[in-house]
């Protein structure tokens, strides 16, 4: 058999759930026989089974929700699934593996430029950036004044990192050399530092952690363990001037409790990049001042989203080439 090609000789066959950079799709037309959704609207369930039938490996994204009962039909001929994407949390991964289905992702090419969105909310929400930009658009700038928008100092204060892997440690370089933050982490373990790492403190429990806070930011993955991690009890340790960033995923934080604590003043605002039900937001999220709510833009620059398509396409050439997927995660 032709390394790469399906058992009867044929170019595999490759669904591409969405729309991704030129480069991405004429580079993986070039290899494969590559579907696109030139619609580029997320499939229905039905729509993904139907395109998953015909295909002998999937290219999807965060707006696939990949079940147990989909993985079960996808197996008779589909073999990998490249997610376009470090988080496999719209992947059950163990069905997966029952299904005898390999499962890639895109770490790595994301870290820098989903830190740099963290430090933007961060400082955004602390600056009242959101507040002052429509304030200008609305035309209702009344000129300046000695105590307007006043926001809160973000250098030298001390930052909460919830999951300390590569993004979060990415955002600790950037708060603690750039801006002088003392970095406090909390995971499941202690992490070795790795050179060029800031000094951090290590908090066993995220409890201890919350109330020394004047910022938290969430870089955790989203898993049964993980998920509502920042609910009515957490924020309730949280200082009532402290700001909370969310760059993981919406499922960390149970978004309804999150809502009343930033309308009844218990923390100071969130910068928000990922929700619970996207594209929806919780009752009430829209309407509070103190937040700045972002479209899952994380990773949303030409040079990453181009690296991510192209890393998935390694992942599937590897497959197919009868080589070990560099980014295997099931
Ligand atoms: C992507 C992300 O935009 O990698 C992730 O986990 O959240 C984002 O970088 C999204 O997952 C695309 O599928």
């Amino acid at each position: 058999m032709t390394p790469g090609a399906t058992p009867d000789g044929e170019r595999p066959v490759v669904v591409v759930t969405r729309r991704l950079p030129g480069t991405v799709e004429d580079a993986l037309a070039a290899r494969f026989e590559a579907r696109f959704n030139t619609l580029d609207d997320p499939f229905e369930p039905a729509v993904l089974e139907d395109a998953m039938r015909e295909a002998d490996a999937l290219l999807c994204t965060v707006t696939d929700r990949l079940t147990a009962r989909l993985l079960d039909v996808a197996k008779r001929r589909v073999r990998v699934v490249a997610n376009f994407g470090v988080g496999v949390n719209n992947i059950d991964l163990a069905a997966a593996r029952a299904a005898g289905v390999t499962v890639t992702n895109t770490p790595d090419v994301l870290t820098d430029d989903t830190a740099d969105l963290a430090m933007a909310l961060l400082l955004a929400v602390a600056r009242r950036v959101g507040e002052g930009e429509r304030l200008v658009r609305a035309d209702a700038w009344p000129g300046w004044t000695p105590t307007q928008l006043l926001g809160t100092r973000v250098t030298g204060k001390v930052l909460g990192i919830v999951g300390y892997g590569r993004i979060g440690r990415a955002v600790a370089r950037r708060a603690h050399f750039g801006f002088g933050m003392r970095i406090l982490h909390h995971s499941r373990r202690p992490h070795a530092a790795a050179p060029g790492d800031p000094p951090a403190e290590f908090r066993a429990r995220l409890e201890d952690l919350l109330p020394e806070c004047d910022a938290l930011t969430l870089h955790c993955p989203a898993t049964s363990e993980t998920r509502h991690l920042i609910d009515e009890r957490a924020l309730a340790r949280l200082r009532p001037t402290a700001f909370l960033v969310n760059t993981a995923r919406g499922d960390v934080v149970d978004e309804a409790a999150l809502v009343a604590a930033l309308r009844d003043g218990r923390i100071a605002g969130a910068g928000l990049d990922v929700y619970e039900r996207e594209p929806r937001l919780a009752a009430g999220l829209r309407e509070l001042a103190n937040v700045v709510l972002l479209p899952h833009l994380g990773s949303a620059t030409t040079e990453t989203r181009t690296a991510m398509g192209l890393r998935a396409l390694a992942n599937l050439e590897a497959f197919f080439d009868g080589r070990e997927p560099p980014d295997r995660v099931a």
